[in-house]
């Protein structure tokens, strides 16, 4: 498959990396507004632009990966779908409902595949959690709690009072629905706003259609250099818990001794566990689509996803807990 990269940046270089390793497909061409970006990613086996429309029509690719801010994935992703393309979109989808509706609307009509990326599927440490849960190692999923912290992103200067919901949290929201199931209902706090207005801290609490409930709580702190993250699932007969998703998952059953430990086989460090997810995404994407197989992460979930920030923006202004 042809592939093309819109958006240039950190993000962008890494989709171009995972699609060279991908034996589905090849990159045919680059593009982003700046032509020194586009020109180092596309290196001396692709053609750079600094206009997609044109890339669209030139080189006709059969797959277009979109890296470009939050508040600029719609346009590419419309206009390559209508050209006949599959797309794989950083999350999020969108900045509001209706545009992200939008996308995965007009994926549908025009029978492409749209993928977005919540690459934290794709970690280890969530990945083994995931597939422990789905196996019943821990019976029925009662409750599920994150706990986040990451230093706060160039790109969110200026991205309004929610930046860390729709930037951030939206990973940690989707691997809610994965662990969980549906979110019947959500209430948010938010707090700590800084110069601009944006908040920095937040608690989302979800009741899950399956009767289980849950919790986020994580902030953004100026400096930091390293995202730190935790989770607990708890079920009936146990819990799986990852105090560092860089590191290891344990798996814990009901009596004391029974304990076990799962590690990657990678060597575990910041770049490799966050390049590790991404790339497994976009590979993933590659072989699906080749093998005309829907994604694994659709546009669909970049949808929902939205619906729940939505729903946390009501409850923050309201008040109230939202039902979904
Ligand atoms: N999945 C993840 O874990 C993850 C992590 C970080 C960032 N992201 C997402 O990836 C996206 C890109 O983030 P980044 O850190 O690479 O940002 P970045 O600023 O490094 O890169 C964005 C690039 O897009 C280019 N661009 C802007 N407008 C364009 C246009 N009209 N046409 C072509 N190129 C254009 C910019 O010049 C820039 O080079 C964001 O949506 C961000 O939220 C995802």
């Amino acid at each position: 498959m042809r592939v093309a990269v819109i958006g240039c940046g950190y993000i962008g270089r890494r989709h171009a990396e995972a699609v060279r390793l991908s034996p589905y497909a090849e990159l045919v061409a680059t593009c982003d507004i700046d032509p020194a970006r586009a020109q180092a990613i596309a290196g001396t086996d692709a053609c750079a632009y600094t206009d997609y429309v044109a890339l669209l029509q030139k080189e006709k690719p059969d797959v277009v990966t979109i890296a470009t801010p939050d508040h600029l994935h719609v346009e590419p992703t419309l206009q390559a779908l209508r050209a006949g393309c599959h797309v794989f979109c950083e999350k999020p989808l969108a900045m509001t409902l209706e545009e992200a509706r939008l996308m995965a609307e007009t994926a549908a009509e025009c029978g492409r595949f749209l993928a977005v990326d919540y690459n934290r599927r794709f970690s280890f440490g969530y990945g083994k959690a995931h597939q422990l849960v789905l196996e019943g190692r821990i019976g029925d999923v009662t409750h599920a709690m994150f706990r986040v912290t990451d230093g706060i992103p160039p790109f969110v200067k200026g991205r309004g009072a929610y930046a860390f919901l729709f930037s951030m949290l939206t990973h940690h929201i989707d691997l809610m629905r994965w662990f969980c199931g549906e979110v019947a209902s959500v209430y948010a706090l938010q707090s700590r706003p800084d110069e601009e207005g944006k908040f920095l801290d937040t608690v989302l609490s979800f009741e899950f259609a399956s009767g289980a409930i849950g919790s986020i709580v994580g902030g953004w702190r100026e400096g930091q250099t390293r995202t730190i993250e935790a989770l607990e699932v708890g079920g009936t007969q146990g819990a799986v818990l990852i105090e560092d998703v860089q590191k290891r998952v344990r798996l814990h059953g009901l009596s004391p001794d029974s304990v076990e430990e799962f590690q990657p086989d990678y060597f575990w460090g910041i770049q490799t566990e966050f390049y590790h997810s991404l790339d497994a995404h976009v590979l993933s994407f590659l072989e699906r689509t080749h093998k005309g197989e829907p994604p694994l992460v659709s546009g669909w979930d970049g949808v929902r996803g939205l619906e729940i920030v939505a729903g946390a923006i009501e409850s923050h202004c309201s008040g109230c807990r939202v039902r979904l």
